[in-house]
């Protein structure tokens, strides 16, 4: 079965018919219709809200909501709420923040946060006149917009600068107006981008005007006005520090210096190699998304930044680094992000704000350094296990957890199974034949 035409009036629809015209349509068997139906939340109003978020809303997928302890950052303690579906994160976090804890904790630092966007344009006259006229007119085009951005003044932030950038070696005829953003403690897409739309307007009129009084040719095109999603202005740094034998007791077969230095070598291999430093990246990004996920903010435009700043040097490579300098190992994570800690989601999605307040409801600044640590501390404890034991001691106990939960082994079944895949390699089928066997 498959569908035979498009479909108009889909988004009319309710919940149930959408769901049914798929079934119609597709074949979907009656059960998945049930399991989307079940995972609605049983309040309606939260439901409702929920649906509001997004189109077409007809069930609701859960992600586990996690807590990692024992987060010391710049002297003072925190929970980190985490909302991530892959098994031993948050455990592997949570271990590094009770480790650091006790050594010295994480130190962060933000650079003063700041965002950027662009009206991207095409003009066909002298560049020169332009370059001129923006001079003249640049003030004018800020003051234009503060019926805008007044109320973001009040909160320390607004347009920063604006500056007229001349791209036609790149491309032919393509300038942009590149805008500088404060947004305090928003992220601030929407003020952006409203801003950007209503400064492309009054410059497409100001060019307009100037062209007809100064008798001139040329013509200016809006091409697109858009914040950026790459805000390396706006950076995170995330430090830990310790003398290298307080690994000491890490692993039997490795001295604290040998693991400090095996560990340096580890990060310099994610430096050097693109295969490696992609995954060692997203060992970082389990910790980040986990937490920017449960705060309510964009993990893809975190995503999105995070990657073009790993590779601002012409190729890819780690966000974080390792050294030993005399008896002192030094682990750092830096990347740009732009989150907030109000507006959007932040405020309107009840686990967001749950997990705010859990955070003793950080500014915008403080939130940038608490992600930073968790990417910091989710990179330590996998480049930890990887110079040991290896990742899959951890990840297979969690493995072996869901696969007895998909064969419903009852109590005493995972008890015996926990004991004999101890020292033995976890398989599905193995799994199932040792359920089998005991049954
Ligand atoms: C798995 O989700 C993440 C790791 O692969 C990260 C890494 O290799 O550094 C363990």
């Amino acid at each position: 079965m498959a569908q035979k035409e498009t479909i108009s009036g889909f988004s009319k629809f309710t919940p149930m018919e959408k769901v049914q015209w798929v079934q119609d349509e597709f074949g979907l068997p009656s059960e998945y219709a049930a399991v989307l139906a079940s995972h609605l939340h049983p309040d309606k109003e939260l439901q409702s809200l929920y649906n509001e978020f997004s189109e077409n809303t007809v069930s609701a997928f859960h992600l586990p909501f996690g807590l990692a302890p024992n987060f010391k950052i710049n002297g003072k303690w925190f929970v980190v709420p985490m909302a991530i579906e892959e098994s031993s994160v948050v455990a592997a976090v949570s271990n590094a923040a009770k480790f650091w804890a006790g050594h010295g904790g994480f130190n962060a630092q933000v650079e003063k946060p700041i965002k950027t966007g662009q009206v991207h344009f095409q003009w066909t006259g002298q560049p020169d006149f332009l370059k001129e006229l923006f001079r003249q007119k640049r003030t004018f085009l800020i003051r234009s917009l503060d019926p805008l951005t007044a109320s973001m003044q009040n909160r320390g932030g607004g347009i920063s600068d604006i500056s007229l950038v001349d791209l036609t070696g790149t491309l032919s005829d393509y300038y942009q107006l590149h805008t500088e953003f404060g947004t305090g403690d928003a992220m601030g897409a929407n003020f952006i981008n409203t801003v950007l739309e209503a400064l492309a307007v009054k410059w497409q009129a100001v060019v307009k005007e100037a062209v007809v009084d100064q008798n001139r040719t040329g013509e200016l095109m809006i091409v697109m006005s858009i914040l950026s999603n790459f805000t390396p202005g706006s950076r995170v740094k995330a430090t830990v520090e310790t003398d290298v034998r307080s690994f000491d007791s890490f692993d039997p077969k490795l001295s604290g210096l040998a693991f400090a230095e095996k560990f340096v070598r580890a990060t310099e291999i994610a430096h050097h190699d693109i295969s490696r430093a992609v995954t060692h990246n997203k060992g970082i990004f389990n910790g980040i998304d986990a937490v920017v996920i449960a705060t309510g903010n964009d993990f893809r435009a975190v995503e999105a930044c995070g990657h073009a700043y790993a590779a601002r040097q012409g190729s890819y490579c780690s966000l974080s680094r390792a050294e030993i300098s005399g008896n002192v190992f030094r682990f750092e994570l830096e990347l740009p992000m732009s989150v907030g800690s109000v507006g959007g989601l932040t405020s309107l999605h009840p686990l967001a704000r749950a997990s705010l307040k859990i955070l003793q409801d950080p500014g915008a600044e403080e939130l940038m350094m608490i992600i930073a640590s968790t990417g910091l501390a989710s990179n330590f404890s996998a480049i930890r296990s990887l110079i040991t034991g290896g990742i899959q001691q951890g990840h297979m106990k969690m493995h072996l957890s869901n696969i007895l939960r998909q064969l419903g082994a009852d109590e005493e079944q995972r008890n015996s199974a926990m004991d004999y895949f101890s020292n033995r390699t976890v398989s599905y089928a193995d799994v199932r034949k040792f359920i089998s066997d005991t049954k």
